[in-house]
């Protein structure tokens, strides 16, 4: 490929990838019915994802809700009209949907998107896939949904912006020469997401109508406290802070775009630098990830300052540099070939949904499938080890294994 051609055919600004078309016509399939399991923020935003997709001409129901928390299951199946389910169990067992939608905290991810695809059923599984302590539990899913052929899509939304897929096909195809290096990151200022999670109850007790050993899963069996439950994201229990709450985001696009697999070493250092008085999960957290024979990844971040970075590709030909509102552009090296050229963002949020129905339609594979999602699960895992062990976290590519050193 000639580096002069970048973007190959497509102009820019133009759409390289049109969201998957669902026909409407006289011939529109059965609507697809799924199971939504969260009833939270996430969940009730999916929740408008997935009327507002049907909208727009896609045949799809959201046919029954699951929550462990009775106030919240009640208010989105009243507004959805949808059937309630006060346990996943109950939901799946039912068999009235194809495919389920997990929204919950971090930590049941994995024993509900593990339970759905044994039922059959494919799953859209929120970020990130795993609690940060669960690595066997990830394998084990892993090996699970590649027998199943079950359709499983990462909830990182913003890789389905078409640039990335773009990124991808033409670093390939060497147009950016040996890639050496990569930064990302995620910056921003307050813990707003965090300790600003909405106590919707002070009063709240365990027992009928919240059931408090289902959300804490396979974790360590804690006294009940409302802070724990309504704001779970300020704890190590069920959250990890940065790496696993916001770093998905952007190590799944760089690796979308990268394609490099299993990382061979990570380190990461960071700490509780500004926020505290509760809060065990860091605030600020910076992670290096060596790939085998390079890249050198380094995601970047702290929620104590909004001052971000683009996020940059760097080959021995050129340079591509996403900016904040991830147009991407092309440069090459000094004396090289080619000129700058820069391509648009795409709408994604939607498509990122439509492209998981399409593809339990189709069979196809989601663009953020379970081998993407494996990649980034298990580099964010090492990066967790390294932060709280202080130690660097090494991947054995045969046995499929983390050891320290
Ligand atoms: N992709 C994104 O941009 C994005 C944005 C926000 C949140 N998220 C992810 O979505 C997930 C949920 O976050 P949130 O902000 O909606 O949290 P939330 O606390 O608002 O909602 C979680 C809901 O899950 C319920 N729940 C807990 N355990 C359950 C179980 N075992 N079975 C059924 N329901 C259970 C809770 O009662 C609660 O209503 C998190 O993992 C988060 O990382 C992703």
């Amino acid at each position: 490929m000639k580096r002069r051609n970048f973007l190959g055919t497509i102009g820019a600004g133009a759409a390289p990838m049109a969201a998957p078309a669902q026909s409407t016509s006289a011939a529109s399939p059965k609507p697809l019915s799924i199971g939504l399991i969260g009833c939270g923020g996430r969940g009730s935003y999916l929740a408008q994802e997935t009327l507002a997709v049907k909208a727009a001409g896609n045949p799809v129901d959201l046919k029954a809700v699951c929550d462990i928390y009775q106030p919240r299951l009640e208010r989105l199946s009243t507004r959805l009209k949808a059937k309630p389910f006060s346990s996943a169990a109950a939901m799946l067992g039912e068999g009235a949907v194809d495919a389920v939608i997990v929204a919950t905290p971090d930590r049941t991810h994995l024993p509900l998107a593990l339970q759905a695809i044994r039922a059959g059923k494919d799953v859209y599984c929120e970020k990130p896939l795993s609690h940060w302590s669960q690595f066997d539990l990830l394998k084990q899913f892993v090996a699970e949904a590649r027998k199943s052929k079950a359709v499983v899509q990462v909830g990182a939304q913003w890789v389905s912006d078409p640039i990335w897929t773009t990124a991808a096909q033409r670093i390939k195809q060497g147009a950016i020469g040996k890639v050496v290096h990569a930064q990302t990151g995620y910056f921003r200022y307050g813990d707003g997401g965090e300790r600003g999670m909405p106590v919707e109850d002070p009063n709240a007790q365990p027992g009928r109508g919240l059931d408090w050993l289902a959300f804490q899963g396979d974790g360590q069996a804690r006294p009940f406290s409302v802070s724990r439950f309504f704001q779970w994201r300020m704890y190590m229990d069920y959250a990890g802070g940065p790496i696993m709450d916001l770093y998905p985001h952007p190590l799944t696009r760089l690796l979308k775009a990268l394609n490099v697999g299993m990382p061979e070493r990570v380190v990461a250092v960071g700490g509780r630098y500004l926020f505290d008085g509760g809060r065990e999960v860091p605030d600020t957290v910076d992670v290096l990830i060596e790939y085998p024979g390079g890249p050198s990844v380094s995601v970047l971040g702290t929620q104590g300052n909004a001052s971000g970075l683009d996020t940059v590709i760097r080959g021995s030909e050129g340079t591509v540099t996403f900016d904040k509102s991830f147009g991407m552009t092309f440069t090459p090296r000094p004396g090289g070939e080619g000129a700058s050229m820069t391509l648009n963002s795409q709408p994604f949020v939607q498509d990122h949904l439509s492209d998981w129905l399409h593809c339990i339609r189709t069979r196809q594979t989601p663009r953020c499938d379970i081998e993407l999602g494996y990649t980034v699960q298990v580099a964010l895992i090492m990066a967790m080890r390294s932060l709280t062990g202080r130690k660097v976290a090494f991947w054995n590519s045969s046995r499929e294994t983390i050891t320290m050193g």
